[in-house]
């Protein structure tokens, strides 16, 4: 009987350490707490939105690729937007694709799906990769394909039009070698 009622009491020990009043006598002290104002102007500090969550950026997606390529290239492809594309092209890209762009990087040389042609056409397509729209290139880099990874959460949207702009201006000019050096 003892024995049992000693253990009763340990088990209700901890929940009346958190029973009133006891709980409020060391946490709460006349210190600033994180998100609280100093003064007593509480209302000085807006709260946050309910579930707000703090992050540098948002991932823009886009619904398929029909959506993408009719999508207009909001970017000019300007010498500094080139030069940006061509610095995330060589992070990126440059792997399966080569520092060509016509997909002899060392990557995907292991791959069982060989990464296809950005400056012309290739076996897959009727179609020259000249012709396919800005939004076509975007949508890739977005979606991904069927052994290409998604670049959506590593590149922002207006990263991915520099990329587009790069294989535009650059690559399919067949100029690589020399961009890859001003870039930067
Ligand atoms: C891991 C290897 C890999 C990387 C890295 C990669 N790709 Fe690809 N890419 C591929 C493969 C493989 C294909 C063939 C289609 C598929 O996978 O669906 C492809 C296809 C494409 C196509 C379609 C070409 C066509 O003719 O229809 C575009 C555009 C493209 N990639 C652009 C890019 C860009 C831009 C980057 C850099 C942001 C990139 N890729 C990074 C592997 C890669």
């Amino acid at each position: 009987m003892k024995k049992s009622s000693l253990a009763i009491a340990l088990l209700l020990a901890p929940s009346m350490a958190f029973a009133w009043p006891w709980s409020q006598d060391m946490a709460n002290q006349i210190s600033t707490k994180p998100q609280e104002i100093a003064g007593p102007d509480q209302s000085a500090m807006k709260p946050f939105p309910q579930r707000s969550v703090p992050v540098a950026g948002t991932t823009v997606w886009v619904k398929d690729m029909d959506a993408a390529r009719k999508m207009a290239n909001p970017v000019a492809a300007d010498e500094k937007s080139v030069a940006k594309g061509g610095r995330l092209f060589a992070i990126y890209c440059t792997p399966c694709h080569g520092q060509s762009g016509t997909g002899d990087g060392l990557v995907g040389a292991k791959l069982i799906m060989k990464p296809w042609n950005l400056t012309a056409s290739n076996d897959m397509h009727t179609w020259n990769a000249k012709e396919y729209p800005d939004g076509y290139i975007w949508g890739y880099m977005t979606l991904g394909g069927a052994v290409m990874p998604t670049y959506a959460n590593d590149l922002s949207a207006t990263e991915r039009w520099h990329v587009v702009n790069y294989v535009r201006k650059v690559l399919q000019k067949g100029q690589a070698g020399q961009a890859t050096v001003q870039a930067k």
